[in-house]
C-alpha cells in the first residue's frame, strides 16, 4: 500500500457522474475501507468538488489522466470513469505504472482493443476489474444461487429484457452522449453490455452462435409534432401531450419522478399518475446535473435554450441509436437465451425468466423494488425469493461492486468482473451489432470460448 496510513488509496480518472458519484461515495460513509489521493479530470469545477470532498493535495489534482500517469505511481489502484471512446489509454497506462484499475464498461468499443486490455492486466499482473454492476445486484446474485442449487434443474432457456424508459432513452440515447453510435457506441454495447454479461453468467458458458435484429428511431424529423420549434423552452405547443418535453424532464423533472415512483405488482393500477407526482423544480442531481454544471434555475434554463438536452427530441439531428434490438444466443451448454432492449418503457427496468427442467423463475428488477418468484414444477408450489434489496442507483450494485474491488484488492476475494470475464459481453456486442446490420450470424468455435 502507498498510502503511509496503510489504508488503500486510489485516483480518479474522470470525475464525472460516475466517478465522482456512483463508487467513491461510499468512501464518504466508510473512510477506512480506502483513501482518493489524486485525481485527472479536464473540467476544473468537477477537479475542484473531488479535491474537497477527499482533502486532495494540489499537486495532486491534473487536468489529464496523461499527466498525473506521468508522475511515479502514488496510490494502489485508479478508477477509470473518462467517456466511452477514452478508456483504453488511460487503462493502459494505469497499468504499465503498476495501478490496479477499475474500469467503466465498455473496456473498449472494438474487440481488439479489449483484448488487449486484458492481456495488459494479465501481463502487468494487476487486477482490471470491469464495473459489471448488475453481478452484484442483490437480486441477480440470488438468481445466480437459485441456479447453482439446482432448483431449476437444466436451464432451458433465459429470456431477459431491458426496459429502457422513454424518458432515459431520450436523455442518454437522443439528445445526449450516446446519440450517435460512431461518435460513441452501439446502444447495445453502451447500455446492454451488463445484460449479455448476465447471460453468459447466468447460463456459465460461452455462447457457441448469436443473432440480432433491430428497429430504428422512431426519434427523427419525420415523426417531429407539426410545427414544434426547434426548443422545447420556445413554447412548443405539443408541450401538454409530448412525453419528452425537455422542459418538463429537466426543470419539473415530472416524467421521471413518476417512474421512479411507480411499483408493478397486482396493484398496479393503483401507479401514480402525473398529476399526483409533485414537480421537483430545483432538484440537482442526475439526470439535471448531465446537462449542466451550472444546476440553479438560470443554469437549467439556459441548458435548455442552447444545449442539445433542450431539444425537440425529434429534431436533434444526428442520433442513430436504435428504439429496439433483439438478440438470440445459444451457449455451448445448450441453454438458447433472448433479449430485448427497448427504448419505449413506462419505466426504467429489467424483467427475467428463466426456464428449467425442475423449475422456473420469474424476476423483476426496478430502481425501488427487485422481486424474484420460483416456480417448481412438480409440485407446483411458489416461493417468494428472499432479498436483502437496497435503493439506489442499480439497486445498490454500485457500492457493491466498489466493496468486492477493494476487498479483492486486500486479497480477501476473488473478483468476478474481470476483463477476461468481461471479454464475451464485449464480444457479444459487437456481434449483435454486426449481426442486426448485416443480417447475419455469429459463430464461435471452441477455441474461442476459453
Ligand atoms: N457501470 C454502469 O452501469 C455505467 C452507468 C453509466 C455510465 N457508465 C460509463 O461510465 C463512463 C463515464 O460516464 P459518465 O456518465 O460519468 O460521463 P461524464 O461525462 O459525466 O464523465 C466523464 C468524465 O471524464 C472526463 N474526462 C474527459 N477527458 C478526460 C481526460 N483526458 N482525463 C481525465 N478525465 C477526462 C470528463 O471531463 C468527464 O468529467 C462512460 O464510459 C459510461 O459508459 C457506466
Amino acid at each position: 500500500m502507498r498510502d503511509p496510513s496503510g489504508v488503500t488509496a486510489g485516483v480518479v480518472i474522470g470525475a464525472g457522474e460516475r466517478g465522482a458519484k456512483a463508487y467513491v461515495s461510499l468512501l464518504e460513509a466508510e473512510p477506512d475501507l480506502a483513501r482518493i489521493v489524486g485525481v485527472a479530470e479536464p473540467d476544473a469545477a468537477r477537479r475542484r468538488a473531488l479535491a474537497e470532498r477527499f482533502a486532495i493535495p494540489a499537486e495532486r489534482c491534473f487536468a489529464d489522466y496523461r499527466d498525473l500517469f506521468a508522475e511515479p505511481a502514488f496510490a494502489d489502484f485508479a478508477l477509470i470513469a473518462t467517456p466511452d471512446a477514452l478508456h483504453v489509454d488511460p487503462a493502459l497506462q494505469a497499468l504499465e505504472r503498476g495501478y490496479h484499475v477499475l474500469l467503466e464498461k465498455p473496456m473498449a468499443t472494438n474487440e481488439p482493443d479489449c483484448e488487449r486490455l486484458v492481456r495488459a492486466s494479465e501481463k502487468a499482473g494487476r487486477l482490471l476489474q470491469i464495473c459489471h454492476v448488475l453481478r452484484y445486484a442483490p437480486l441477480y446474485a440470488a438468481v445466480k444461487q437459485v441456479i447453482e442449487s439446482g432448483e431449476l434443474g437444466r436451464i432451458v432457456t433465459i429470456q431477459h429484457s431491458e426496459n429502457v424508459s422513454y424518458w432515459h432513452y431520450a436523455h442518454s440515447y437522443a439528445r445526449g452522449h450516446w446519440r450517435n453510435r460512431t461518435e460513441s457506441s452501439p446502444m447495445i454495447l453502451a447500455k446492454s453490455c451488463h445484460d449479455l454479461d448476465l447471460l453468459c453468467w447466468l447460463a456459465d458458458a460461452a455462447p457457441v452462435r448469436l443473432t440480432s435484429l433491430e428497429r430504428p428511431t422512431e426519434l427523427t424529423d419525420a415523426n417531429a409534432p407539426e410545427g414544434a420549434p426547434a426548443f422545447c423552452i420556445e413554447g412548443c405547443a405539443h408541450a401538454e401531450s409530448c412525453p419528452y418535453d425537455a422542459v418538463a424532464m429537466y426543470r419539473d423533472l415530472s416524467p421521471i419522478l413518476l417512474d421512479l415512483r411507480a411499483r408493478s405488482g397486482p396493484d398496479a393500477e393503483a401507479e401514480p399518475q402525473a398529476e399526483d407526482v409533485p414537480r421537483a423544480n430545483g432538484w440537482t442531481g442526475w439526470p439535471v446535473s448531465a446537462i449542466t454544471a451550472d444546476t440553479s434555475a438560470e443554469g437549467v434554463e439556459r441548458a435548455l435554450r442552447e444545449t442539445r438536452y433542450g431539444r425537440c427530441v425529434y429534431r436533434v439531428g444526428d442520433n442513430d441509436q436504435p428504439s429496439s434490438q433483439n438478440v438470440d444466443v445459444l451457449f455451448a451448454n445448450g441453454v438458447n437465451a433472448s433479449f430485448t432492449m427497448h427504448s419505449t418503457s413506462h419505466r426504467e427496468g429489467r424483467e427475467t425468466r428463466i426456464d428449467g427442467t425442475r423449475g422456473s423463475l420469474v424476476a423483476g428488477f426496478y430502481t425501488l423494488e427487485q422481486s424474484a418468484m420460483v416456480s417448481d414444477h412438480k409440485s407446483g408450489r411458489r416461493r417468494r425469493v428472499a432479498l436483502d434489496v437496497e435503493t439506489g442507483a442499480h439497486g445498490g450494485s454500485d457500492p457493491r461492486l466498489f466493496r468486492a474491488f477493494l476487498a479483492a484488492l486486500r486479497g480477501e476475494s476473488d473478483a468476478i468482473t474481470t476483463a477476461r470475464e468481461a471479454l464475451w459481453s464485449h464480444r457479444m456486442a459487437f456481434a449483435a451489432d454486426r449481426c442486426a446490420r448485416e443480417a447475419a450470424v455469429a459463430v464461435w468455435g471452441e477455441q474461442e470460448n476459453g
